[in-house]
């Protein structure tokens, strides 16, 4: 962790920075109202209308982006439970002395997803920093108001509603009489307690983590590592779950083989009973966990996509912005998530850039605008081989735009160059390009409507 610097993003989800891009990986505005409003909402369209979603995480980073679908999933996944409850009703499930036993194939050939028929979600998440993705599933998705509150003076006040109310006041009058915790004050009103919508709807379901902690150790066995070292610092500590860590903890003592897990009442009642409390919840862990077929590939984004040979319904691209990493906004690597996505799939990314806009558009892919209907807001960019799945294309302007030299894409010949000849390849056919700048664009365009007016 010594590379990052956690920060709380104003919704009160975690961002990171690091030290050695000096850039932030996460929005300031919401790491995770981002995942939603620009990966998880409009994805929404193809997850109720397909079976057996797959799904591309290009740069999974912490992963909230794979954890806001999951938890879409799950959520919408009202069935997990009735099932449960079905095959109690069936005598599916065995109840000896209070110990619930079920077949793990059963349930996950029973499973309802969100239209009612058999599915499973397939994600795979691409990034290159394994200690990132290792650490993902311990950060705490979101930090609410409440537990910031409650952790900076705890006991003085029970109510959130009363919290809200009183913020500005306790926080003049903890920072006089507390000068030591002004920090966590500052912190606590920069949050603007934007976070109300993340607590009603787009909290991330609590089985997510798990089923994430699960899924990596059960991929990296005995080289997962350590717990303990993972978060050495007492500064980070409140960044990261205790719960989840006690759970990885177990996990790595106890080991945690699927294949023996044909009855799980052993399993119920040491691990998921004590992690998740109550039993029935863990049955619908355990329903939601079969719902994905969760990889991680850990290298390089530009040779991960040489070895995968999979058609994708989404492929989410959170890279950091291109004069950072252009490596995963060249024509030639767009030109790979193209050839990966299925008839009618969808990419999505956050960029509203020209240049990226051009470089899908030079793949032949519909380009078109992520609409936020709450905020009344174009948010993203959403490319599809389907003109149908594109809601909002660009407009003439935003096309012209693509045209000028703003628009001129990246080049990465054999997906190998250094970031730094991607950019001086750019800059060279940039000077010696007679297409019309930016500017110049724009002011033509202005000069145009107030004619036309
Ligand atoms: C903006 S962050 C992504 C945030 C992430 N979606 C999340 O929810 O935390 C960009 C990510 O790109 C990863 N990255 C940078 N260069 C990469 C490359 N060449 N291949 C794969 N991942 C890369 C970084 O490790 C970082 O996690």
């Amino acid at each position: 962790m010594r590379d990052y610097e956690p920060y709380y993003t104003e919704d009160g989800s975690i961002g990171l920075y690091s030290y050695a891009d000096n850039d932030v990986y996460h929005s300031k505005f919401g790491a995770l109202t981002e995942a939603w409003e620009k990966f998880v909402i409009p994805s929404e369209k193809i997850l109720t209308q397909k079976d057996n979603i797959k799904v591309l995480d290009v740069c999974f980073g912490i992963g909230y982006n794979t954890k806001a679908l999951m938890s879409f999933v799950i959520n919408k996944n009202k069935k997990i439970k009735k099932n449960f409850f079905s095959k109690i009703k069936n005598k599916k499930l065995k109840i000896n002395n209070g110990i619930v036993s079920i077949d793990i194939n059963n349930i996950n050939s029973n499973i309802d997803t969100i239209d009612g028929n058999n599915k499973l979600i397939k994600i795979d998440c691409l990034d290159i920093n394994d200690e990132l993705v290792k650490l993902s599933p311990f950060f705490k998705t979101v930090k609410t108001p409440y537990e910031i509150y409650s952790q900076i003076v705890p006991d003085i006040f029970d109510c959130f509603d009363s919290y809200y109310k009183l913020r500005e006041i306790f926080a003049n009058i903890v920072s006089a009489f507390a000068p030591k915790n002004r920090i966590e004050i500052k912190e606590l009103l920069d949050l603007k307690f934007k976070n109300m919508h993340i607590e009603k709807e787009y909290k991330v379901n609590e089985f997510v983590n798990y089923i994430l902690i699960n899924r990596l150790s059960e991929l990296y066995g005995r080289d997962y590592p350590n717990i303990k070292k993972l978060m050495p610092e007492k500064r980070f500590r409140r960044f990261f779950d205790k719960s989840l860590i006690q759970y990885a903890k177990f996990n790595q003592k106890w080991g945690y083989n699927k294949s023996s897990l044909g009855i799980l009442s052993t399993l119920l009642h040491n691990i998921y009973y004590d992690h998740l409390s109550k039993r029935n919840k863990s049955m619908d862990f355990k329903a939601a966990e079969c719902l994905f077929d969760i990889n991680f590939y850990i290298n390089d984004a530009r040779k991960s996509i040489l070895r995968i040979n999979e058609l994708y319904d989404c492929i989410f691209l959170d890279a950091f912005t291109y004069t950072k990493a252009p490596q995963l906004w060249s024509v030639e690597f767009i030109a790979e998530l193209y050839k990966r996505l299925a008839p009618g799939g969808v990419l999505l990314t956050y960029s509203n850039s020209a240049l990226v806009r051009n470089t899908l558009l030079e793949n032949n892919f519909y380009v078109g605008k992520i609409y936020n209907s709450k905020t009344q807001k174009f948010v993203g960019t959403i490319a599809s081989n389907d003109k149908s799945q594109i809601d909002y294309p660009l407009d003439n302007y935003e096309i012209g735009l693509c045209g000028t030299k703003a628009g001129i894409p990246y080049h990465d010949p054999n997906l190998s160059f250094s970031k730094e000849d991607i950019i001086a390849l750019r800059e060279y056919e940039f000077r010696h390009s007679n297409l019309a700048s930016s500017s110049k664009y724009m002011k033509t365009r202005r000069k145009e409507e107030n004619n036309e007016i």
